[in-house]
């Protein structure tokens, strides 16, 4: 991915970082986007020899998502990879007792957000004839979760997004994929876990391969999702789960 820029969003911890590395490891700039600025984890790969920068932006904002598009192109002049990564979870209850409010913000993270991403990152593509963009939705994109009605309703909207989108721009060198991440070891789901033990027991003990996810096998989807060996691969929407979704 030597010369090539990639996009990440949610750059500043768990999935994201690791997926920032991972381009970062392969050659590419990357651009490590997130709602409060990731200083020090770019600075950290920069240390390193790796080609990393910090963006702030909320992607729920369109018009700072397509500021942050307008500054890659006009810095680095092209936008190879996205990774539309960012999102948030909505606190666990059932479906009836989440407010308007935490529905409506999670929707214009964790939907919205994608959708904000994808409509600057494919004009730029279009422009310079291709490009490769994956979405991240979750194991909750292809099934329900208790208590998570918001969140998942988002990740199942990623998927459509992900396909139609595939269609309507796969004739024209884009390629849109999504990836499902299964139980990863996260902050995210530290958070979640912290609110609720009992739930990790219980989300392991549903895992056949027997333990979390980490981070960086997510990673290694994205890049296979991103390179030279996926030229054929449109609209997917890629579990990697350690099974989970086999049940
Ligand atoms: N961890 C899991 O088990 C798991 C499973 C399935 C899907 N996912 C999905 O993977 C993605 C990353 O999850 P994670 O576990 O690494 O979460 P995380 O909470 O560890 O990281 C999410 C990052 O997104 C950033 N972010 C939140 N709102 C934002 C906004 N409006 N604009 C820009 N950045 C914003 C956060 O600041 C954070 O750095 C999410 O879309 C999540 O839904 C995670």
């Amino acid at each position: 991915m030597k010369g090539q820029v990639a996009l990440v969003t949610g750059a500043a911890m768990g999935i994201g970082l690791a997926c920032a590395e991972a381009f970062a490891k392969e050659g590419a700039t990357v651009i490590m986007a997130d709602i409060k600025k990731p200083d020090e984890q770019a600075q950290k790969f920069v240390e390193v020899g790796y080609k990393a920068v910090a963006y702030e932006c909320d992607v729920a904002d369109s018009q700072a998502v397509k500021a942050m598009i307008d500054w890659i192109v006009a810095t680095y002049g092209r936008l190879d990879h996205a990774l539309n990564n960012a999102g948030i979870q909505t606190p666990q209850r059932p479906m009836a007792e989440i407010t308007e409010e935490e529905f409506d913000r999670t929707v214009a993270v964790d939907l919205k957000g994608v959708w904000n991403c994808m409509q600057y990152e494919i004009e730029q593509m279009l422009k310079q004839g291709g490009g490769q963009i994956v979405n991240t939705s979750s194991q909750g994109g292809v099934t329900g979760f208790p208590g998570q009605a918001a969140y998942i309703s988002c990740k199942h909207g990623v998927i459509g997004l992900t396909r139609t989108a595939s269609m309507d721009y796969a004739a024209k060198n884009i390629r849109i994929n999504a990836i499902c991440p299964g139980v990863i070891a996260t902050p995210m789901l530290e958070d979640l876990v912290a609110r609720n033990p009992k739930l990790g027991e219980d989300l392991v003990r549903d895992i056949p391969a027997g333990r979390l996810g980490k981070p960086s096998e997510i990673a290694d989807a994205v890049l296979w999702l991103c390179g030279p060996k996926a030229t054929f691969v449109h609209g997917h929407a890629l579990l990697v789960d350690g099974g989970f979704t086999i049940h």
